[in-house]
């Protein structure tokens, strides 16, 4: 498998992802060197579009999201594309495909940013054509089905033509660089490991608060809400990530192997320990926004906020709590990993007055992305009154300490994964699996108790019920 591909087919390549995320991904890594010379590009899509007109439309799409600082030369980039009509449903056609496609001089990767129900139509085509030999892999974008027996279906039909080592599943936090740093963190640093565990950490938060609201997804995200566009993949695999053990390398197998343990550890969870919530009419940032209803122009019961309190039952983590949230039409964008300590075990300057605050490590990935860690510190004085402990941060801002580096989108690094052949950052089929079996415990616990979205106003944290959730255990959501 370590072959570089020469060969890209982009399924979906006049879709939204491909204009936003996998044509400036794949033109910024060419633009610093990194794509091999030969690399050939071919855009696949129903639209009628020759050659030159699908250049000019990759060309409108990189002017309007590259950043302007990292626009430059387009000329190579784009003779590196050509594009070949095709209705994916049908069987007519995928030997043009081929045609267009030539003869991979190493190998071929393809990737699938196409509805789900075309994956297996597809699969079949490829294969009628030739195009699934031992130098193909097979990229698959999300959403992975709609519940375990829909996953499985999926993943069914693509095992019918690529082997697990030749299928790439992305979920593109893995390819956040914060995201990866949570392991440089946690495993190339001697301190955290001895504490991290049941006996010094109190809680864990995982928040992936957005702003955004519906933006024009109204189909997709009526039918999916929040716990399955948000927490079945990019949430449980920050958590997976947080509550691992240490793989013993990082490759793909490794690391794949320590995550889905965890998933498979997650204890079923009761409907009385999530929230759900749907957003009203209010305000953003002093912007009024519409109520989701409106937005959608119907009552719907999905969920735009999700709160779950979890359980990853084993010894490491007996008895730790972990609180997730994430929504839609929160205060602001903010993702991030709060590990709350335990209290020391005895306090020497009890006695003199001062209180102590557990320590506290904040991983923030994005917007910002920081790590701060909370320490107890004495403010200075004579303490003739008693002595006053105050918490103070350690913070380590990623962009200072890494001023001259580039930062990349997360597409750049699971293109060029892909391209390369490395499934580290990618989820596998037991991954996905063990996900899914969560989520659909929590949803038909929802659904045998008639549990509906509480309300709460766009530009709040969600409902109260979020905040009683973690405040029943004496823990406040970090903000
Ligand atoms: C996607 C979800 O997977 O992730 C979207 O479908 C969400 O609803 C997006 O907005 C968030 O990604 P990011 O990288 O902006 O945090």
């Amino acid at each position: 498998m370590s072959f570089t591909a020469d060969r890209l087919l982009l399924f979906g390549a006049t879709g939204d992802l491909a204009q936003r995320m996998l044509l400036p991904s794949l033109f910024a890594l060419d633009a610093d060197g990194l794509l091999a010379p030969d690399l050939k590009i071919v855009g696949t899509a129903r639209s009628q579009m020759t050659d030159g007109e699908y250049r000019n439309f990759a060309r409108a799409a990189l002017e309007k999201y590259l950043p302007a600082d990292r626009r430059g030369r387009m000329a190579e980039f784009l003779n590196r594309l050509s594009y070949q009509p095709l209705d994916a449903t049908t069987l007519e056609g995928y030997d043009d495909l081929a045609a267009k496609v030539g003869t991979p001089q190493r190998g071929l990767a393809i990737f699938l940013s196409t509805a789900p129900s075309l994956f297996g139509p597809t699969i079949k085509g490829l294969q009628s054509a030739g195009l699934t030999g031992e130098t193909v892999r097979m990229c698959l974008e999300k959403p992975l089905g709609t519940d375990l027996a829909s996953s499985c279906e999926i993943n069914d039909a693509v095992a019918a033509a690529f082997p697990e080592d030749r299928i790439f599943r992305i979920d593109h936090y893995l390819g956040k660089e914060t995201v990866q740093n949570l392991l440089a963190l946690r495993f190339a640093n001697i301190m955290f490991e001895p504490l991290w565990n049941a006996a010094h950490i109190d809680h864990v938060q995982i928040t992936v608060a957005e702003t955004v609201g519906l933006e024009g997804r109204v189909a997709f995200y009526d039918d999916a809400g929040a716990i399955r566009d948000m927490v079945q993949n990019h949430m449980l695999q920050l958590l997976a990530l947080v509550a691992m053990e240490p793989p013993a390398h990082f490759d793909a197998t490794a690391v794949r192997d320590e995550k889905v343990k965890v998933l498979r550890a997650l204890r079923p969870v009761e409907p009385a320990q999530t929230v759900t919530g749907q957003y009203r009419a209010g305000a953003i940032q002093g912007n009024a926004v519409p109520g989701y209803d409106e937005e959608l122009g119907k009552d719907s019961d999905t969920e735009t906020f999700v709160a779950i309190k979890a359980h990853v039952d084993n010894w490491r983590w007996k008895g730790v709590p972990f609180y997730l949230r994430t929504g839609k039409r929160m205060p602001k964008r903010v993702t991030e990993i709060v590990i709350q300590f335990a209290c020391v075990p005895h306090s020497i300057f009890e006695g003199k007055g001062a209180t102590m605050q557990p320590n506290r490590l904040v991983i923030g990935i994005q917007p910002e992305e920081n790590i701060t860690l909370s320490l107890m510190a004495k403010v200075p004085g004579l303490d003739r009154e008693g002595i006053r402990l105050r918490s103070v941060p350690l913070n380590i801002a990623m962009p200072d300490a890494f001023s001259g580096a580039v930062r990349r989108i997360a597409y750049e690094r699971l293109l060029l994964d892909l391209v390369e052949g490395d499934q580290t950052l990618f989820v596998r089929r037991d991954e996905v699996e063990a996900q899914w079996e969560w989520v659909d415990a929590i949803r038909a616990g929802w659904k045998a108790d008639d549990i509906t979205p509480k309300t709460y106003t766009a530009g709040s944290w969600g409902p109260s019920a979020a905040i009683a959730l973690a405040e029943r255990d004496g823990v406040t959501w970090h903000e």
